[in-house]
């Protein structure tokens, strides 16, 4: 069913995102039956360029990204004249009248900022200014939303001198993940899993979101972030807060939302001593991080691990181990939620080979669900116990269809369109992930950590490992 009629104004559309993420979603969601036919799609940027130069490049970007079976001439052009260009200076006045032209004031109207933060506010602005925002306008801005707790608060009062909470949708993309999705559903769809799924029960929760590439071509921005800031601080967060947040009453935004600031706010703060940060080397034909971000001297991680811990009453006690870095051995990653061993060993086994069940969600690639049990191994030769998995792959369970998952993007633009905010972070939310990410920053800034060296393909620095083996525990392999 198609969305209500909306125009989508892109600031920032011949950028990389606009080409590789939101113009290619949108295709597909045309090629899905979901946009209307009077849907207008609007690029803006700083340069003049004739619309018919724009559309070449939109159909450039689908063809790069988005033709894997959508290759039909007239279903392209159908969807390249929704597009049209329009010049527009962000600090300036030029192009604003042009633009506010071709909004529809009667229906919806979003805005997507994908540009840097700095020009968040001059947008606002303007778009108040020339009365392009009224009722059923939102806002879409990308992240990073601030740099510290004190920039993200600035970007929130700017915005809200001119659009309320309601209208803002502050994008992370992993919500739109349909596996990070599925993470609610199986949770709080099921019988089976919440009443285990707490400290008395769950030994630990490992998080890994482990990537292939270096940050070779963004090493400026990169360099600036490091892991903490570019993934711990939202996507990570983002995890966390699905995996430990009490249920909501409703899948609702706020109800959602209210459950994840819980979250945020019960972490505690990180001793170093939980904390391994590590920078990837260089190898036969692979760049060094040194080299990718061209500052010898750089101390920003690529890499971090950390053990973390949450003052509530239902997860007091159980660690919750994340790592996340670049040039690691696979591109993979999971969720796994490690129970206890059963308390009694019923069949005689020793205390080490009584492992507990594992339940691994695992989000990209392979998108799917194990649960590692527990059975005898068949055979006369007595009660010997075996684990073995209980496995479902989205492509087996529900057909090659469902392994053709819809990219985080098309997900979310569609939502911003239908006005649903649930999987959008709320600007208290982002606020209050900086305030527990800025202490340990400083921390690392203060004593001049130097993150370990690790070889690009490896599972990072060996400290990692020692994090969850001083404790009895080990890391799950990093496999795709
Ligand atoms: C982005 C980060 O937000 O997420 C990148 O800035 C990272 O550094 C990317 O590579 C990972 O996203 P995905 O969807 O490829 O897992």
């Amino acid at each position: 069913i198609p969305v209500d009629p909306f125009d989508l104004v892109i600031f920032g559309g011949t950028g990389d995102l606009a080409r590789r993420k939101i113009l290619p979603g949108l295709y597909r969601r045309y090629w899905a039956g979901q946009l209307p036919d009077d849907a207008r799609i609007v690029g803006a940027s700083r340069h003049e360029m004739p619309d018919e130069e724009y559309r070449a490049m939109v159909r450039a970007a689908i063809e790069e990204f988005a033709i894997e079976g959508r290759d039909d001439a007239a279903r392209i052009d159908g969807f390249l004249s929704l597009v049209s260009f329009v010049a527009v200076d962000a600090t300036g006045e030029a192009g604003w009248s042009e633009l506010a032209e071709k909004i529809r004031p009667d229906l919806i109207q979003a805005y997507y900022f994908s540009v840097g933060p700095s020009l968040f506010g001059d947008l606002a602005e303007r778009l108040h200014k020339h009365k392009m925002a009224g009722k059923e306008t939102r806002i879409v801005v990308e992240k990073p939303f601030g740099h510290d707790l004190e920039s993200a608060r600035d970007l929130n009062r700017t915005l809200r001198c001119y659009f309320s909470e309601e209208q803002i949708y502050r994008i992370d993309h992993y919500l739109g993940k349909e596996t990070v999705q599925n993470l609610m559903a199986v949770r709080f769809g099921n019988v089976l899993f919440e009443p285990l799924w707490n400290a008395l029960y769950v030994d630990h929760i490992q998080i890994t979101v482990a990537e292939t590439v270096g940050v070779g071509g963004r090493g400026a921005y990169y360099d600036r972030s490091g892991a903490m800031r570019d993934m711990v601080q939202n996507h990570m967060m983002q995890l966390l807060c699905l995996i430990a947040m009490e249920p909501p009453y409703h899948f609702d935004p706020d109800a959602v939302r209210d459950e994840k600031l819980k979250v945020i706010r019960a972490l505690d703060p990180v001793p170093p001593e939980d904390i391994v940060r590590g920078q990837y080397a260089g190898a036969e034909g692979i760049e060094s991080y040194f080299t990718d971000v061209e500052d010898e001297a750089s101390l920003t991680e690529s890499f971090i691990a950390m053990k973390l811990h949450i003052s509530n009453w239902r997860w007091k006690g159980t660690p919750i181990y994340v790592r996340t870095g670049k040039r690691l051995k696979a591109r993979a990653s999971e969720i796994a939620v490690v129970f206890k061993h059963p308390p009694h060993s019923v069949f005689g086994q020793k205390t080490n080979d009584r492992r507990g069940n594992v339940l691994v969600i695992r989000l990209q690639p392979n998108e799917g669900m194990n649960l590692r049990v527990t059975i005898k191994e068949p055979g006369p030769g007595g009660m010997r116990l075996i684990e073995v998995p209980l496995d479902m792959s989205f492509a087996e369970a529900l057909g090659p269809e469902a392994a053709d998952v819809p990219d985080a993007y098309e997900r979310l633009i569609m939502d911003v369109i239908r006005g649903n905010q649930t999987l959008f972070m709320r600007g208290d939310e982002a606020e209050a992930a900086w305030a527990w990410t800025d202490p340990i920053i400083a921390q690392w800034e203060e004593q001049g950590d130097r993150p370990k060296l690790y070889d690009p393909g490896s599972t990072g620095p060996e400290e990692s490992l020692m994090l969850l083996y001083r404790e009895g525990r080990r890391w799950r392999d990093i496999q795709a």
